[in-house]
């Protein structure tokens, strides 16, 4: 057993839990001054005011947590990050002025980085992500989800499943893996997207699902990609097959994705740059958590979601860093929760539960992370700093320590 004290501030997110990380603003951080913290056996025994320890655990070791603020821990909930290779070449083109979409038509975009991770080793795969893994914890995460979809075809994809499976047994981070095989369609099947959306129905999602490499399914519903069609045929067979649903909707344009996602009942639904008002509307009413990803509009240099009108009409708001080779390479999600308040107009109370508790709704995983409750696991980022404030207005600069305990992966 052991005390932590003298912790500045102690934001134990009680009142978010309570709102369900709606409408939340300062007081539902449910900051306690001058904290103090026991730690029995990995979970937490007592918390609250150090001046109110009570007498029964006095004779514990203390541990003096002077200088410091205790947040949940951060949940990354959106990454792709098992990749080989890099994208500068296509951030190169783009200060040069050309877009995305016609990077991706000039031979890079996601297809060139799938080409680099089908010729890339499983050991390789596993070292880069390694390092990402490592960035992530050193920014305050405990958690993180890990997309496939560079690899395309079955062999590859699982080869990117399997790798998230190793880096598991290494990794203290609990990691959610993904199955993204709808990312783009591979150049062995183009112009038969048909083709390629049947294949995955008839094959590979029977496959990941019976071989437990995946806990969610997502697709890019968007224009040159994925139509709402295709998406519903490859989302409706997975959740036959027992995967969750997450979509990348409505980033470039608007295609009625949040819409769908909330009729699919999606856990998630992300980007959502170009959502129309109707598909704000669906998802303030819905369990759907409207996942944000303002490292991204920041990198492609295109708009920023609606994040305000989202927040103001009822929804539940995540962010994510969307760490991937091509639109955004930045571990910080701290970084963007200085993006969600000075681009999008979040409170800095607003950004912190979006990436803690929301972050962790997106993944179902309120049980374990977003909060800081008697009970729980231990499972927090101790931030070198006297307010939680400062951690936004480090500009991704944030030190901290994660104190966390072992993890018991589902
Ligand atoms: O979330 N939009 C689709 N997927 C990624 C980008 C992947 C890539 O460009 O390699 C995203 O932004
Ligand atoms: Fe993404």
């Amino acid at each position: 057993m052991q005390v932590y004290e003298h912790i500045k501030q102690l934001l134990t997110l009680q009142g978010a839990k309570h709102k369900q990380g709606r409408h939340t603003e300062e007081a539902d951080l449910s900051i306690i001054e001058d904290a103090a913290v026991v730690v029995d056996a990995g979970s937490i025994a007592w918390l609250g005011k150090r001046s109110e320890l009570p007498s029964q655990f006095s004779h514990a070791p203390r541990v003096r947590a002077t200088g410091s603020v205790w947040i949940p821990a951060l949940v990354e909930c959106h990454t792709h990050l098992v990749f080989a290779g890099d994208r500068a070449l296509d951030f190169s083109k783009r200060c040069g002025g050309m877009t995305y979409q016609q990077i991706a038509s000039s031979g890079g975009g996601i297809l060139s980085t799938v080409k680099h991770t089908r010729e890339a080793s499983s050991k390789q795969l596993l070292e880069r992500a390694k390092r990402s893994l490592h960035a992530f914890a050193e920014r305050g995460v405990a958690c993180v989800e890990i997309k496939s979809g560079y690899g395309l075809s079955l062999e590859s994809e699982l080869k990117i499943l399997e790798t998230i499976q190793r880096l598991q047994k290494e990794s203290p981070l609990e990691l959610i893996p993904t199955f993204l095989p709808a990312h783009a369609i591979p150049p062995e099947f183009k112009g038969r997207t048909h083709d390629y959306v049947s294949e995955i129905c008839k094959t590979w999602i029977p496959e990941v699902s019976r071989r437990g490499l995946a806990v969610f399914f997502d697709v890019f519903l968007e224009d040159g990609y994925f139509n709402a069609r295709e998406t519903r045929t490859l989302c409706e067979k997975a959740l036959e097959h027992g995967l969750k649903i997450k979509l990348h909707a409505d980033q470039f344009t608007d295609q009625k994705g949040a819409e769908l996602a909330v009729a699919l009942h999606a856990q998630s639904c992300d980007h959502l740059e170009n959502v129309s008002p109707e598909g704000i509307r669906a998802l303030a009413k819905s369990n759907t958590v409207a996942v944000l990803a303002p490292g991204a509009s920041l990198f492609t240099g295109t708009a920023y979601p609606p994040a305000r009108a989202l927040i103001d009409a009822g929804a539940q708001v995540a962010l994510t860093t969307d760490f991937n080779p091509g639109t955004c390479p930045s571990h910080s999600l701290p970084l963007m929760m200085t993006l969600a308040c000075t681009q999008m107009q979040l409170t800095l109370a607003e950004a912190l539960v979006a990436a803690t508790f929301n972050a962790a709704a997106a993944l179902g995983k309120t049980d374990g992370y977003g909060t800081i409750e008697v009970g729980k696991p231990v499972r927090v980022w101790q931030v070198e700093a006297q307010t939680y404030q400062e951690i936004a207005y480090a500009f991704g600069e944030t030190r901290g320590t994660s104190l966390q305990s072992p993890i018991t992966p589902n």
